[in-house]
């Protein structure tokens, strides 16, 4: 499975905040946003990973997460020079991507909740051909909307209708097999000028291949599109984090529990960094003995299968 970042676009509805930096790469709260949806990736097992934006923003991009290989998964980047749309993504990572299946992310979404990385790795082990995430919202008329009966079976998707068919939003995340590559192709552009992610959704709806996962009352999922959802994004993971003292899309913190970085290399990470708050949760992570209540609270041990490491 390849993952692939979408964190291109031109950012206007940020200027001008984002007039000389990308939006994917402003803070939220204490950390890029590129790090969440980098986050969620990398909880779900991907360690292939492609960073798809503007010429003029990799270089920031790369500057910031390198190969990839600090974090023990690899990183790699593409150009996108136009923002033409979602499924763009597919044919410019087309190479990438070959035979695999591939889960698509956008660098603007953030997904948290208890139950989260479980659910997500489930999607990806019983993932066959398209799935989707469904989110209920008070406003789907905003986004693609996702239509399903009882048993789950999709009926209909939308992109933005006016008379939305349900509350349910279709998030960022997306999984698909290769062919996603071969529909993004025979799309055509929409009156918005994209090629539109829905459109390619109802190729495999037509052909009874697409899947939604619900994400319940528990989850939280957010966009930091503009200024007020980036600002209530920071307020939301300022609060997690204050109260419970677990970092949110901490990078370091989860290729350590996923076996991936040693501690040695945490502590080394966490010393480079030690006069922010950022660096002494990752000392303090590298100089701790995991307890089992530990591992259960950040659930991550049903998927580690508790791997030590020194
Ligand atoms: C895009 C998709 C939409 C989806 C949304 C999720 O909307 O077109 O189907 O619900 O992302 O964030 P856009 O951000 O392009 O308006």
């Amino acid at each position: 499975m390849k993952g692939i970042i979408l964190a291109g676009g031109s950012g206007t509805r940020l200027s001008p905040s984002t007039d000389s930096i990308n939006k994917h790469l402003l803070a939220v709260y204490d950390k890029p946003m590129i790090y969440y949806p980098l986050s969620i990736l990398m909880l779900g097992g991907l360690k292939d990973i492609m960073i798809i934006s503007t010429p003029q923003d990799l270089p920031r991009f790369e500057e910031l997460l390198g190969d990839g290989s600090g974090l023990g998964i690899s990183i790699s980047y593409k150009e996108q020079a136009n923002p033409r749309g979602i499924p763009e993504a597919f044919l410019l990572a087309e190479d990438f991507i070959g035979k695999d299946n591939v889960t698509l992310i956008l660098g603007d979404n953030l997904f948290y909740g208890q139950g989260f990385t479980t659910l997500f790795r489930d999607a990806l082990a019983k993932h066959k051909h398209a799935t989707v995430f469904g989110y209920r919202v008070k406003d789907p008329e905003r986004f693609g909307v996702v239509e399903f009966d009882h048993k789950q079976h999709v009926l209909s998707i939308e992109e933005k209708p006016e008379n939305p068919k349900s509350d349910f939003a279709v998030t960022g995340l997306y999984i698909y097999d290769h062919r996603a590559i071969d529909f993004a192709r025979k799309l055509s552009f929409s009156k918005r000028g994209e090629l539109e992610i829905t459109d390619l959704n109802k190729e495999y709806l037509k052909r009874n291949e697409l899947d939604v996962q619900l994400l319940g009352r528990g989850f939280a999922w957010m966009d930091a599109g503009t200024h007020d959802s980036l600002f209530e994004a920071s307020e939301f993971v300022k609060n997690i984090q204050d109260r419970q003292g677990f970092k949110v899309a901490c990078l370091e913190e989860i290729a350590y529990y996923m076996g991936y970085i040693t501690k040695d290399k945490l502590h080394k990470k966490g010393k480079a960094m030690e006069k922010t708050d950022y660096g002494q949760y990752l000392l303090d992570i590298a100089s701790r003995k995991h307890t089992q209540q530990y591992w259960d609270a950040i659930e991550h041990k049903p998927m580690l299968g508790l791997v030590e490491n020194d």
